[in-house]
Formats: structure tokens, sequence, C-alpha cells
């Protein structure tokens, strides 16, 4: 079986999901339950007992090494953390906490269980970090994209937590053999994303009537990625990615953030029939907000024959159909009724 951290979160959640879809092999899910972390999201695996919830934080050393005695996973997928940059803007020390002292204390208990395991148990065993393009700083609007290699500059105290933790993963891999894969990806989105960052954000305040705040000029540029699609490529990376290598993941889908609120409007007046362009508001701009973010991702192509398969055209209009056709789940976060789920759907289980 394999170990995610942070499985009910967005991208965790959507990950948990497909796997159980694509294969048999369980999946012990660690996860913290903070507010973004919504078992709701993993609903339809009620009963399953290839998913295994365990309420827990990534810093409890006791409670990783006891789950790992227990299960012996042959992989960790890394990805619970702080993951908006605004919170990190007004609330830097829990990123610190959990990005940088969590992915240690992590990482140093899985160490010390691979290294009790033996010849090809060792060998095939995985510990993969989920990891993100911000930790490569701001790129002007001709340069080249971020490659692997690009030099690391990041900007925000989400992105230095972030920049922090891969330096980590890299060193337990060059000094303690530790077989480890970092993987830096660009801006998700899709379904299950709180709706705190642009895109959730945008569809959810459109539907209630409010006003859809654009930071700055609004012509910030990030590359976008369906999130099955960094679900796919986390597996291809699992399955064939070469130990202590990194891979830039991206959809190569560079847009301004004004082209994306646009393009929501756009798909909510033909599916709706009203005029959200008019809800747009220029607010003022994030602090040390970084310009343009860009992923070179031809490494993970070439080497695992790796490519994203929506374009942001259908990705959108799936992403967009799924919010309308998800309004109750919308309703419970915004009243934070999802934070009962676990009292009345799941049985803690205690490691
Ligand atoms: P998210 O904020 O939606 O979910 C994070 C999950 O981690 C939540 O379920 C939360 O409860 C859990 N968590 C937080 N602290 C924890 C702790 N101390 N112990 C255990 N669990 C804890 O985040 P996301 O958008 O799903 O991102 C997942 C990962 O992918 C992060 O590492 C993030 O840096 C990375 N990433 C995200 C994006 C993106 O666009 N969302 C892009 C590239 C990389
Ligand atoms: P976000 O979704 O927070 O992701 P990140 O900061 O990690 O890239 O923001 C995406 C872009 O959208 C970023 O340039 C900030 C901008 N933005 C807005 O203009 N308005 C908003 O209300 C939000 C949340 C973000």
């Amino acid at each position: 079986m394999i170990l995610v951290t942070g499985g009910a979160g967005f991208i965790g959640a959507n990950f948990v999901l497909d796997w159980l879809t694509q294969s048999d092999e369980s999946v012990i899910n660690l996860d913290k339950l903070t507010y973004a972390g919504n078992l709701q999201n993993l609903a339809s695996l009620e009963g399953d007992s290839r998913h295994i919830f365990v309420h827990g934080d990534i810093n409890d050393q006791q409670k990783i090494a006891t789950l790992l005695r227990e299960y012996q996973p042959r992989a960790i997928i890394h990805l619970a953390a702080e993951s908006h940059v605004d919170r990190s803007i007004h609330g830097p020390e829990e990123f610190i906490q959990t990005n940088i002292v969590g992915t240690f204390r992590l990482l140093d208990t899985v160490y010390r269980y691979w290294k009790e395991q033996e010849g090809k148990t060792q060998q095939a065993f995985r510990f993969l970090h989920v990891s993100t393009d911000e930790v490569y700083g701001s790129l002007s609007k001709d340069a080249p994209a971020f490659t692997e290699v690009h030099r690391y500059q990041p900007n925000s105290p989400y992105s230095a937590s972030k920049a922090s933790s891969d330096q980590l993963v890299r060193a337990y891999h060059h000094t303690y053999g530790l077989p480890t894969l970092i993987t830096n990806c660009s801006n998700n989105y899709g379904a299950f994303q709180f709706p705190e960052k642009l895109i959730p954000l945008m569809i959810v305040n459109a539907l209630a009537g409010k006003s859809l705040p654009i930071y700055g000029d609004g012509q910030q540029i990030r590359d976008w990625l369906y999130v099955k699609d960094h679900c796919s490529a986390i597996r291809r990376v699992l399955e064939a990615g070469t130990p202590g290598e990194t891979y830039n993941i991206g959809g190569w889908n560079e847009k301004p953030n004004i082209e994306i609120v646009h393009t929501i409007c756009n798909l909510l007046n033909e599916l709706r029939s009203a005029d959200y362009h008019k809800l747009i508001k220029y607010v003022a701009d994030r602090p040390g907000h970084d310009r343009r973010y860009a992923i070179d991702a031809r490494k993970i192509e070439r080497d695992l024959g790796w490519r994203p398969v929506e374009t942001f055209e259908t990705g959108i209009r799936k992403t967009v159909k799924w919010y309308l056709d998800h309004q109750d789940w919308v309703a419970s976060v915004q009243s934070g009724e999802y934070r009962k789920w676990i009292e009345t759907h799941y049985q803690e289980h205690v490691g």
C-alpha cells in the first residue's frame, strides 16, 4: 500500500480518488484536517476498505512511526502543506511549522523506517514530495520557462517554506540515500478546490452575486494545470521516476489572471444566462506579488512520456460545471458544516 499525506485537501482528495479508480492498492490517508481538509471530498469512498483515513499531523513522529510499522507502505506521497500565499502573508508561522518542520519530521521518521527495510523492499521504496513552481520565483515577460535547474528564488513565505522543504528532501537523498522524488507543479484547478484560490473564488463569488477581486492590474501570469492531469503525473513519476531527480509538471497554459476571470464569466454567462463581467473589481495588489510563472515540462515528457490530457478550455469548462453541479459542497464549505463530517461519518483511527 501507499501512504498519502494531506489526502483530504484539494489535490490530495483528487489523487486518492484517482488512485483507487486505477488500482486496488490501498491508501493510508494521513491528514490533520485543517480548514483546507475536507473529508466530504472522499464521501464516495465511505465503506471502501482500500481507503484508511488517519486523523493526524505530519509533525507527530510517534504516530507516523506506528503507522509505518503497522502498514508497511511501499511509498509516501507527501502533499500535506499550508498552501495559500495570501494566508502565508498574513500569518507565516503555520507555514514554517507544517511545510518545513513537518516535512523534516516526516522525512526523518520515514528515513528510519526505510533504513530497517531489506534488499529489494528498500530499493523499491519511494518518498515523493509534491512541490510548486513558486520556489523558482518570478519571471519577466519574455524569460524562458522554469526548468528543473532554474535557481531557487522564493518570494513569499509560502514559496520560501516549500523551497526549504524541497531542500530537506534533496539532502535526505544526497546524505542518506533515501530514494526521493520531487515534483514542482504549476497552479492546479478542478473539483474540490477550496474557494480561497483564484478560480473557485471567482466561480463561487459570481454565483453569489459578489464582486470578483482582481489584484493589481490583473496581468500576472500563471501556468494552469487541470488537477487530474497533476494526479496522473504524480502516478507516472512514482512509477518510473529516477530517485534523486526533480520533475517539473505544467499544463502549457500560461494565462494572465484577468483572462482567466473573463473566461469564467463567459462560461457562466453561457450556462446561466446572466452578465457576470460587471462583477469584476480591481483591488489593491498582493504584497510582493510574483509577476509570472511558467513551466518547461519537457523533462517529464522526454524521460517519462507524460503530457497533460486537458487543454485549459476543456478543463475550465469541466471545473465551472462541477461547481454549478455541487452547490451543496460549496454551501457546506462556506457554512463550516464540512468540519463536522468526521464526527458523523468516520471512525477515527488511533495510531
Ligand atoms: P490544500 O491546502 O487544499 O490541502 C492541504 C491538505 O493538507 C489539507 O487536507 C490539510 O488538512 C492537510 N494538512 C495541512 N497541514 C497538515 C499537517 N501538519 N499534517 C497533516 N496534514 C496537514 O492544498 P493543495 O492545493 O491540495 O496542495 C497540496 C500540495 O500540492 C501542497 O504541498 C502544495 O504546496 C502543492 N501544490 C499545490 C498547487 C496548487 O495549485 N494547489 C500547485 C503546486 C503544488
Ligand atoms: P492563487 O489562486 O492564490 O494562487 P497563487 O498565488 O499560488 O498563484 O492566485 C492566483 C493568481 O490570482 C495570483 O496572481 C493572485 C491572483 N488573485 C487575484 O487576482 N484575486 C484573488 O482574489 C485571488 C485569490 C488571487
